[in-house]
């Protein structure tokens, strides 16, 4: 069966039990700041769940695009993709648990629709704990159906309970149906959801009983529902009996685009044996699944661009990822956008927006890959300034924290640091790496946090901007005014930044044509702009402005503007974020130039 038909004999099944269809949405929630992509099918119906009414009714099924991410190193095994589809079908107040398990029962069992052999089918149910009694209602309805009790496993909460998808919403007790497809049980134990290998997961059908609150207590909802998925993906697996979700037709087309543009072929080995056809087949699925992300993302109508932040920032993992194993594999740049191109054909038709922004995907992807292809030649180069240096280490280990320099000032990855590091018979001292970037991770953790206390919450692209605006205002300031200039507040909106500064007299307009000239030089120049964490009176001491009478930790984050560490244009201590390049970010203009208090003057500025 393919992908296709399981798409919509799924809708025609549940359309036929009186389901409404309704349109699958987004891949970027509305109005969820929990959550960065829609995770679930039940995602977009959360308030329905909560006891909203739907004006499709109370019976609705739908196909829906999802994204998880939770297990992004995992992609490449037989089963883990970060994008997938996921059918559903809910009852708002209507059927409960009887109701959905005999339809579930129906579509899976029917030789009008799946034809699953009854005897090889399990399922796993709640077994109860303090809070909630053991589904011993759900397990009579199976049993009703004729489904065995050695084919009923009863599970606690870690298996048999869903949800909330963020960290507040509606959630419930479980039951989960598995296709067996082994001869014989491994042990004595061995029932649905064992590890054995043997019982594949299909389907998931969720009583959703509560709502848990933001206290993290869980309120009993005022109407009970069913929300149920079903991956499509990991299905078409296991009733076309295939290896891997990678080796179904929905990636056939996928990976034989990566053939051609690599020169590889897929299939040397199932993904988990050692050697190295196992691991450019695991490139390839890498790629695969990374593209299809991409490319669903960037064809959304909600799109986001690659960024530094929230899912901008999962889309750019998602594509650097894929370009590196897509070098690994001799691809040959543009390696994405011919490879996305495949995509958007390919589900065009269940997912008209991918056509419809077709040409804003590509150009982002291609985008994209130059920008980290210059990073990486420039970490190349920077390696290699270093390497006589490191060559002399006759243990022939080369440090940490230096590695992490590479990562941190040029976004240069760990693995092709270690891999450079190989090419001339040394290793890199990971632990120590791990070290620094913990460090760096909590330290901009506390960054954010202080941000967010300091009333900004938005770390969007554009407040991005004008972050790193304040700081080539700042210099271009004490260029124009003299260096008793120092920052006395500053305030930034998506719209526009206000900058409080030192100075006893009004800018004249010639002054603040001067202060225009100098920023909108550095933006066009595109300097690049750099972050290394030190000491802070290491970071003092070169020469990194910082502000008079601010609390700072011992260590700090710098950010230089320029093209090195010597020949720069701007150098602040600063919690971040800024953009990459000054290129980006568009003309600076001021709009407002007035007093503020006895002694400060306020300039507000934009970006055009
Ligand atoms: N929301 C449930 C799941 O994602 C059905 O498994």
């Amino acid at each position: 069966m393919t992908s296709t038909e399981l798409r919509a004999k799924y809708i025609e099944f549940f359309v036929s039990k009186g389901h409404a269809q309704i349109q699958g949405k987004s891949l970027l929630p509305d109005n969820d700041p929990t959550v960065l992509f829609t995770t679930a099918g039940m995602h977009p119906l959360v308030p329905y769940l909560l006891g909203e009414e739907h004006p499709a009714g109370k019976r609705l099924t739908d196909y829906q695009k999802c994204i998880r991410t939770g297990d992004i190193d995992a992609v490449g095994d037989a089963s883990h993709l970060t994008f997938f589809e996921m059918l559903g079908n809910w009852s708002l107040g209507d059927y409960f648990k009887e109701g959905a398990i005999e339809m579930s029962f129906e579509f899976l069992t029917s030789p009008k629709w799946l034809g699953i052999p009854v005897e090889k089918l399990g399922v796993t149910v709640f077994k109860g704990d303090e809070g909630v009694a053991r589904d011993d209602e759900s397990a009579a309805a199976w049993k009703k159906l004729g489904i065995p009790e050695n084919r009923i496993a009863y599970l606690p909460r870690e298996d048999n309970w869903w949800g909330p998808a963020g960290s507040t919403g509606p959630c419930g007790p479980d039951t989960e149906m598995f296709y067996y497809i082994g001869d014989k049980p491994c042990g004595p134990d061995c029932k649905p959801g064992c590890s054995c290998g043997k019982w594949l997961e299909i389907w998931n059908d969720v009583f959703m009983q509560y709502n848990k609150n933001a206290d993290g207590v869980y309120e009993p909802l005022a109407r009970t529902c069913v929300d149920t998925g079903m991956g499509i993906e990991r299905t078409v697996t296991v009733l076309n009996r295939e290896k891997s979700v990678y080796d179904t037709e929905i990636f056939a087309q996928i990976i034989a685009g990566i053939e051609k543009a690599s020169n590889y072929t897929y299939g040397h080995s199932d993904g988990s044996a050692a050697g190295e056809g196992a691991e450019k087949d695991k490139s390839v699925r890498i790629i695969a699944d990374h593209i299809r992300s991409s490319t669903f993302i960037l064809g959304d109508p909600k799109a986001v661009s690659p960024s530094n932040v929230g899912a901008g920032y999962v889309l750019r993992r998602l594509i650097r990822r894929a370009v590196r194993h897509g070098r690994k594999l001799g691809m040959q740049t543009p390696m994405l956008s011919p490879i996305a191109k495949i995509i958007v054909e390919q589900f065009k038709g269940p997912y008209p927006e991918l056509a419809e922004n077709r040409d804003f995907i590509i150009g982002e992807l291609d985008g994209e890959e130059t920008k980290f292809m210059e990073t990486l030649q420039k970490g190349e180069h920077e390696f290699e300034k270093l390497l006589p240096n490191l060559l002399k280490d006759p243990r022939k280990i080369m440090s940490g924290r230096l590695a992490f320099k590479l990562y941190d000032t040029y976004g240069f990855p760990i693995e092709l640091t270690e891999e450079l590091a190989a090419e001339q018979g040394m290793t890199v001292n990971r632990a120590e790496f791990d070290e620094a970037f913990k460090k760096h991770q909590e330290l901009s953790r506390a960054g954010s946090e202080q941000i967010f206390k300091g009333g900004l919450s938005d770390h969007s692209e554009e407040t991005t901007k004008y972050h790193t605006a304040t700081h080539l205002l700042q210099r271009a300031l004490r260029i124009v005014l003299g260096d008793h200039i120092a920052q006395k507040g500053s305030n930034i909106t998506a719209e526009r930044m206000r900058f409080d500064l030192s100075h006893g007299a009004p800018m004249t307009a010639e002054e603040i044509k001067m202060v225009e000239d100098i920023v909108n030089e550095q933006i066009q120049k595109d300097l690049p702009v750099t972050m290394v964490i030190m000491g802070l009176d290491e970071a003092k001491n070169s020469g990194a402005t910082a502000l008079f009478g601010e609390k700072y930790e011992s260590q700090v984050k710098v950010y230089t503007i320029g093209n090195s560490p010597t020949d720069y244009f701007s150098k602040e201590v600063c919690g971040g974020p800024h953009v990459e390049h000054t290129g980006t970010m568009g003309r600076f203009k001021i709009q407002k130039e007035q007093s503020s208090s006895a002694g400060v003057r306020r300039i507000r500025a934009v970006l055009e």
